[in-house]
């Protein structure tokens, strides 16, 4: 049952169903969640917003419920918020701290759903832009919440997803997982709730403007030539100006417009210098790479995900060395997908990243370097005290011929 009450009357142990307001003025990332902390009771008052909703089964009822603040009347004072039916409180039940953490294979499955569901989003978003319609920026908000909760879960799981593309769904898919990349940056980053909320909603539309960019260059499957390259520059600024239009936060449109700028002042639209490009826009630069990178493309084979970092590691003046740092740190040296060689002369894929220990995850064994040949599958827990195997450094698939990789990660 949930009912609506004043912010005076919120305490610990109450669980936040919706918030009141406008979802800009919110602290939280989650829109659902357990109050546990006074400090987030303070959170919600100085943030001016003035009614929550709260669901008694899943917490403390307010203390007077004699008294009950809805406008509807006593019959209706447990009533059905309006808050999106999104499994939004679920996921954030889920995401908290009680709850057990879910396997790789199973938040696999949840992370695919839910970006199916975030790539509709995403592509309705991008048709709504190209016929000139209004953009809603705080429709985005449940999908990032999504997306931030199957992170809780699993670090590794929807972002391990989101990299699987084909070239038809290629931009939506791409904007899902720039935003699952920038939320676990801004975690890393230990940015507060409403930044980490920005990042993740800039990173879902930081590509808008290609809604406006000529449909034969956008959805071209070879390389782009120069001058086709120039027009789809244009994007950023495009995606900015629909992004104001459309009232979305400062912070979002200087995602969209800045994501292509380069530390060392050679990106584009205005050559940006080092700080002078907004944190949230550097963390955008370094996951809009990384996606790129690691897609298929019908012109190019992607990277494997430990690749990426290696080469992007070499880019001089490209990144920002902070973020960059940071952004390892939160996928890991050897991410999901990394094609890895182990100390037993076999060659493995990553399968589940460690947060304890970057150098020692899961892997799935399939090929013998003795042999030439592939082996049956054997799944690895480096970290193991009882195994005696480890990586001994990265290989490339690419001078492997290996096409299969991804396959043996799902
Ligand atoms: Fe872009």
């Amino acid at each position: 049952m949930v009912m609506r009450i004043s912010v005076m009357e919120l305490r610990t142990g109450m669980f936040i169903q919706k918030l009141g307001g406008s979802w800009l003025q919110h602290p939280f990332l989650r829109g659902s969640f357990l109050l546990t902390k006074p400090d987030d009771i303070r959170a919600i008052r100085d943030a001016g917003i003035q009614e929550v909703w709260i669901d008694c089964t899943k917490g403390e009822a307010p203390l007077s419920q004699a008294a009950p603040t809805s406008p509807s009347g006593p019959e209706t004072a447990c009533e059905q918020a309006d808050a999106p039916a999104q499994p939004t409180p679920e996921a954030a039940c889920a995401a908290s701290k009680t709850a057990p953490v879910p396997s790789m294979a199973s938040e696999i499955e949840r992370a695919r759903k839910i970006c199916r569901g975030a790539k509709v989003a995403v592509e309705s978003m991008f048709n709504d832009a190209r016929l000139g319609k209004a953009i809603d920026p705080a429709f985005t908000l449940p999908l990032v919440e999504d997306i931030s909760a199957s992170l809780q879960r699993n670090a590794s799981a929807i972002l391990s997803v989101a990299r699987l593309k084909t070239h038809d769904d290629y931009t939506y898919m791409h904007s899902v997982a720039v935003c699952a990349l920038m939320l676990s940056l801004a975690r890393e980053l230990n940015l507060d709730e409403q930044q980490t909320k920005l990042a993740g909603v800039g990173g879902l539309m930081h590509d808008l403007g290609k809604a406006l960019m000529p449909l034969d260059i956008l959805n071209k499957p070879g390389k782009l030539t120069d001058q086709e390259f120039a027009v789809m520059r244009a994007h950023s600024a495009a995606g900015a100006k629909v992004l104001k239009e459309s009232g979305a936060p400062i912070e979002v449109q200087d995602i969209a417009l800045h994501h292509h700028e380069k530390v060392n002042g050679q990106g584009y639209p205005h050559g940006l210098v080092g700080d002078d490009i907004s944190l949230l826009a550097r963390m955008g630069a370094v996951c809009d790479v990384y996606d790129a990178v690691t897609s298929h493309r019908p012109y190019k084979q992607a990277w494997d995900p430990a690749k990426a970092i290696r080469e992007m590691a070499r880019w001089e003046g490209h990144f920002d060395k902070r973020v960059f740092n940071a952004f390892v740190k939160a996928l890991g040296i050897y991410p999901v997908g990394s094609l890895v060689k182990l100390a037993s002369n076999r060659l493995a894929v990553v399968v589940e990243a460690n947060a304890e220990s970057l150098v020692a995850p899961k892997v799935r064994v399939f090929f013998s370097l003795r042999s030439k040949e592939p082996i049956p599958l054997q799944t690895l827990n480096l970290a193991s005290p009882s195994c005696k195997d480890s990586i001994t450094g990265p290989e490339d698939p690419e001078a492997w011929g290996f096409k299969h990789l991804d396959e043996l990660w799902q």
